[in-house]
């Protein structure tokens, strides 16, 4: 039996979405079916399909009474949109369907845990959000919650955890077949925490202890933690609220911090050996990861950033999208490494390709076009004797439009600005880095849809995300050099 309210957002979005046409949306992303989207949710491979679910507000584009949105894909970068699943419609659950994640039970069936909100008024006339987890089960289709919830409240926690923060269960079965979840939350003086729970069946459980404390070195609030074992060590990610920048890292006031260390499992005690920001970017939140069935981690972002996600007109159609799916690893040294799925070779088609180009000042390359594209740059000095001292590439040109990323050797910086990329708004439009090279020497991925542009560096040692609205017709890519290049370019469109 489905809700009235759930009955609703589907009759709404299946109305709504017809007034979208394909050219309208990304070409290679998933966004958001109608309205709003956030973080991406029970993320998973399930009856031989990927399973994506997401934060949803269909009604309009700014975020709302969450609902669970609904997408599914064979390889990651065509979706298909299924009905959203859950909607704000239960006692513990009315005032929001929050994030969480996804497992497949022995008896087929897949389980979401999950965040419900329920609003509280306090005695002041003020509400308080109370937050619990929350069980559904279903088949890939239709969900239905389970009748025991609330089955993490804050009775499970111990004194002093913050009841009002503790959400997003990221859950996963053991090899013994129990199951069990990290959770995000906070002291109450709001300093981050993540939770490790367990649970026999997937239906009760019970806390095991304090995986990782902040102690107030990251932000405040931990967000949407991720937990899994990679090229042996284990790997936490979470999404803090409210950072301080350090140095060239975290400069996203909300943003994802990655942890990588050993776990002891007896004691469910994480020990951390290196942290990093996830990506350097502008528009990058609350990942989420899958082990594929071929071994790959696959990880997904929220490609957008909550400082700036109500700054749109009312009148667009969607808002929110998705990252391309990465594929991530442990370099030696512990450095998380991040690249475009391989399916998206599949889609690469008229390659266009230059090698050792020399140039000074500027440049444009016969065929170096486009707007859906996948482009290899590898950069240079013209001589070793002669370092250049800015490189430039622009994309997305045309007239007053351009987007672009430089790199200064003498500073090893390099920065990704949008300014010029459609944004009628004094919102942050530039973003910095720190980069390694050699005498200036550095490659860059550069995949560009219709609304995005994903920087892989060096091999994925880096990646800059950021969102633009520039018109379509702004398919123009320049090169620009200070002092004197050698440039490889590989250029594919995509199909
Ligand atoms: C992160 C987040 C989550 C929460 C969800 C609500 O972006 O704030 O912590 O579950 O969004 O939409």
């Amino acid at each position: 039996m489905i809700s009235q309210t759930l009955r609703e957002a589907r009759k709404y979005e299946e109305m709504m979405e017809t007034r979208i046409t394909p050219e309208e949306r990304p070409a290679f992303h998933l966004s958001t079916r109608v309205g709003w989207m956030n973080d991406p949710n029970g993320f998973s491979f399930y009856q031989g399909e990927y399973h994506l679910f997401y934060q949803y507000h269909p009604y309009d584009p700014y975020w709302g009474p969450m609902h669970w949105g609904h997408a599914v894909s064979s390889d990651l970068l065509h979706w298909r949109y299924l009905p959203v699943i859950m909607a704000p419609d239960m006692p513990y659950d009315k005032d929001g369907v929050f994030s969480g994640s996804a497992v497949t039970r022995p008896d087929g069936t897949q389980l979401l845990m999950y965040t419900g909100v329920l609003k509280e008024p306090l005695p002041d006339g003020r509400f308080t959000e109370i937050q619990t987890q929350c069980i559904a089960l279903g088949d890939g289709k239709d969900y239905e919650k389970y009748e025991g919830n609330p089955v993490l409240t804050e009775r499970d926690l111990p004194q002093g955890f913050s009841k009002n923060d503790f959400r997003d269960p990221k859950i996963w079965m053991e090899e013994d077949g129990t199951y069990a979840c990290v959770v995000g939350n906070c002291t109450q003086d709001r300093d981050g925490q993540i939770l490790l729970f367990r649970s026999p069946d997937g239906f009760h459980w019970h806390f095991v202890s304090v995986l990782v404390k902040n102690h107030d070195r990251f932000g405040k609030m931990w967000e949407c933690p991720d937990f899994f074992p990679m090229d042996g060590k284990y790997v936490l990610l979470t999404s803090p609220q409210d950072m301080f920048p350090q140095g060239f890292e975290y400069h996203n006031g909300n943003g994802t911090l990655c942890l990588v260390g050993s776990f002891d499992r007896e004691a469910g005690k994480f020990t951390e050996e290196h942290d990093q920001a996830v990506d350097y970017g502008i528009d990058f939140y609350a990942p989420q990861t899958i082990l594929a069935p071929d071994g790959r981690r696959i990880m997904i972002g929220w490609m957008q950033n909550w400082d700036t996600s109500s700054q749109h007109p009312r009148e667009r159609k969607w808002y929110g999208q998705m990252t391309l799916p990465r594929e991530i690893s442990l370099r030696e040294d512990g450095r998380l490494m991040q690249r475009p799925i391989r399916e998206l070779d599949a889609l690469r088609c008229n390659e266009v390709r230059y090698e050792k180009v020399r140039f000074t000042d500027t440049l444009q390359l016969e065929g170096i076009r486009g707007r859906k594209i996948d482009m290899e740059l590898s950069v240079r000095p013209g001589s070793a004797e002669k370092p250049y001292r800015k490189f430039a590439v622009r994309f997305a040109q045309e007239g007053v439009f351009h987007t672009a990323v430089s790199f200064r050797p003498y500073e090893s910086i390099l920065k990704i600005d949008r300014k010029f990329s459609g944004s009628r708004r004094g919102i942050i439009h530039q973003r910095r880095c720190l980069i390694n090279h050699q005498d200036g020497a550095i490659s860059l991925r550069i995949i560009l849809d219709r609304f995005s542009v994903e920087v892989f560096v060096n091999g994925g040692e880096q990646v800059l995300t950021a969102t633009i609205d520039t018109v379509q017709s702004a398919e123009g890519i320049s090169f620009f050099v200070d002092g004197e290049a050698e440039l490889d370019v590989v250029k594919y469109d995509i199909r």
